[in-house]
C-alpha cells in the first residue's frame, strides 16, 4: 500500500492508503476525495483530474506523459509547473507518502 495525502484549496488534508499500480486519480475516486472528477475515466481526454504535485514530490512523479500537456491547457484552474493529470501518475512504492494539492475548480 502507498499513502497519499490530498490537500484541498482550503488547506484541509485527507490521507488515504492506495494500491500500487493504481493511478492517483483512481485512488482519489475510490476514496471519495472531493475535487477529482475524472469524467473520462483516465483516458486523458477531460483534464478534470488536474492536480498540483507537491514540490517535494515532483522528481519522483516524473515527467508529464505524451499528450498530457495539451490536456492540461484545457484545465479549468491555473496551469502551474507542478500541474499533472492525476490519471497519469501511476503509484509505485517510491511514491509512498505522496502529497498532491487540488485545484480550486475542475470544470
Ligand atoms: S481522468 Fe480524464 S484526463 Fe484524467
Amino acid at each position: 500500500m502507498v499513502q497519499i495525502t490530498f490537500v484541498q484549496p482550503d488547506g484541509s488534508r485527507t490521507t488515504i492508503d492506495a494500491n500500487e499500480g493504481a493511478s492517483v486519480m483512481e485512488a482519489a475516486v475510490s476514496n471519495g476525495i472531493d475535487g477529482i472528477f475524472a469524467e473520462c475515466g483516465g483516458a486523458m481526454m477531460c483534464a478534470t483530474c488536474h492536480c498540483y504535485v507537491d514540490d517535494d514530490w515532483r522528481d519522483k512523479t516524473g515527467e508529464r506523459a505524451d499528450g498530457e500537456e495539451i490536456m492540461l491547457e484545457c484545465a479549468a484552474a491555473e496551469l502551474r509547473e507542478t500541474s499533472r493529470l492525476s490519471c497519469q501518475i501511476r503509484l509505485t512504492g517510491a511514491l509512498d507518502g505522496l502529497v498532491v494539492h487540488l485545484p480550486d475548480e475542475q470544470a
